[in-house]
């Protein structure tokens, strides 16, 4: 499928909401905002907090699209270092929505936006050792798997050990 990704926007909150919703019972294990209960008002408050952050230049969040428009997911640039120029690199698809490169797609297109717009040089994509799906990911995406990070992640009150993987800033440029 061919995506787009853009910056939050303040009526995003009720199309997040319906795709969070749906994704409770796949994504709630590796993303523990995306809980069983979610309501409006954490759609809402994480959206609003989305759109400062970025105008601020703290994080960057992005909602993933389909050509219509229809709310797939989100991606985003977060956990900047600012002293050595590192950032966290996550994404989520909705249920509906997986199996069809999305994820991979928006990865790649986060990342490019994060070369071109930011200093940053590198992006870390960290997922349990166990979530095998999020690493074909970060293969496809062409980032370089590192190693394990022995209890890197907290999830639910338990530590799990973690892949680390990263992409570089295409050398040579600016
Ligand atoms: C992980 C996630 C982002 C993948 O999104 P997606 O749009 O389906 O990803 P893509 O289609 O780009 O790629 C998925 C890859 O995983 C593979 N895959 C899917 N289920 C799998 C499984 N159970 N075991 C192994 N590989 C699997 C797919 O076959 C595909 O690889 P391929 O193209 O080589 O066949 C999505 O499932 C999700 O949001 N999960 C919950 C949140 C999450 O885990 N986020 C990442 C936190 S680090």
């Amino acid at each position: 499928m061919s995506i787009t990704i853009r910056p939050y926007a303040l009526g995003d909150a009720p199309a997040l909401f319906e795709a969070a919703t749906e994704s409770i019972p796949d994504a709630f294990a590796w993303l523990p905002w995306c809980h069983p209960g979610y309501r409006i008002d954490e759609a809402e408050a994480w959206v609003e907090k989305q759109v400062g952050a970025f105008a601020r230049a703290e994080e960057f969040g992005f909602v993933i699209q389909s050509p219509s428009g229809r709310l797939l997911g989100g991606c985003g640039i977060n956990l900047l270092d600012r002293v050595h120029l590192r950032a966290n690199l996550g994404y989520w698809v909705r249920s509906s929505a997986v199996g069809q490169g999305v994820a991979t797609a928006a990865a790649g297109l986060a990342a490019q936006w994060a070369f071109t717009h930011t200093a940053l040089v590198r992006l870390e994509i960290i997922t349990t050792v166990t979530n095998i799906r999020s690493q074909r990911v970060a293969e496809k995406t062409g980032a370089l798997r590192e190693g394990v990070q022995h209890r890197r992640l907290l999830l639910h009150g338990t530590h799990h050990d973690a892949v680390l993987f990263a992409l570089l800033r295409p050398a040579g440029s600016a």
